[in-house]
């Protein structure tokens, strides 16, 4: 899979991107991802990205030019463009799921008060990651590429059961312990220990509901 993400600030995508498993993913070339300053396509000559709205308003708005030139560039027949913007479509697991089957993903992250409406118009997909408003599009950016990435196969050990897997979508994690058996009191739960896998995945998967049922009900509806 081949990223591409639009942002005025790539620097802020350093660590996220250059550590643990998504450093690894692109490494052993699971995964492209590029970072792309949208201001080297300004027309502008003095780089403006952005200027004051029609009708006025606080707040600069992006201009149409630089973002529509540089998908032009980018964009093939295997494209998807996704903008992020707290008016799209709310994230989650399926979603994700969903982009994790792309060839190639073009990411516009937002920024300062807003862009010229024109700009929805080459986009396939809007995409919030929550009802709450952020300074601009690069974490929910750097959201949505984690929750894909580690879809894409070799990318973690579980792949082969995680694209039918029920839980992930629907359910909340079971509890999980790793040693000393017994900390300040607390003891791990002796199925664990008792190496009946039958059982600890009965275990597991009842924990899962019950954990569900208490934090999450919504969940379960689906
Ligand atoms: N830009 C600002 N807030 C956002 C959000 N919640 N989701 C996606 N993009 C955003």
């Amino acid at each position: 899979m081949k990223i591409d993400i639009l942002t005025l600030f790539p620097e802020m995508f350093d660590g996220v991107f250059t550590e643990s498993i998504i450093k690894r993913a692109r490494e052993d070339k699971k995964v492209e991802i590029n970072l792309i300053n949208f201001r080297d396509y300004t027309n502008d000559p003095h780089n403006k990205v952005d200027d004051t709205p029609y009708g006025g308003g606080s707040g600069m708005v992006l201009m149409c030019q630089p973002i529509f030139d540089c998908v032009k560039s980018l964009r093939t027949n295997d494209s998807k463009v996704i903008l992020l913007t707290p008016s799209g479509k709310v994230y989650n697991q399926s979603m994700a799921y969903d982009l994790s089957h792309e060839k190639h993903l073009i990411i516009i992250c937002g920024h300062y008060e807003g862009f010229d409406e024109r700009i929805r118009s080459i986009c396939d997909l809007e995409i919030s990651i929550g009802d709450y408003v952020l300074t601009g599009g690069e974490i929910p950016a750097m959201v949505l590429v984690d929750s894909i990435v580690r879809l894409l196969p070799g990318v973690i050990k579980e792949e082969s059961h995680i694209e039918d897997s029920f839980n992930e979508e629907t359910l909340l994690d079971y509890p999980t312990y790793t040693k000393p058996r017994v900390y300040e009191g607390m003891e791990v739960p002796e199925v664990l220990i008792s190496g009946d896998h039958k059982k600890i995945d009965e275990y597991r998967y009842q924990e899962s509901i019950k954990r569900t049922k208490e934090r999450r009900p919504d969940l379960l509806d689906k």
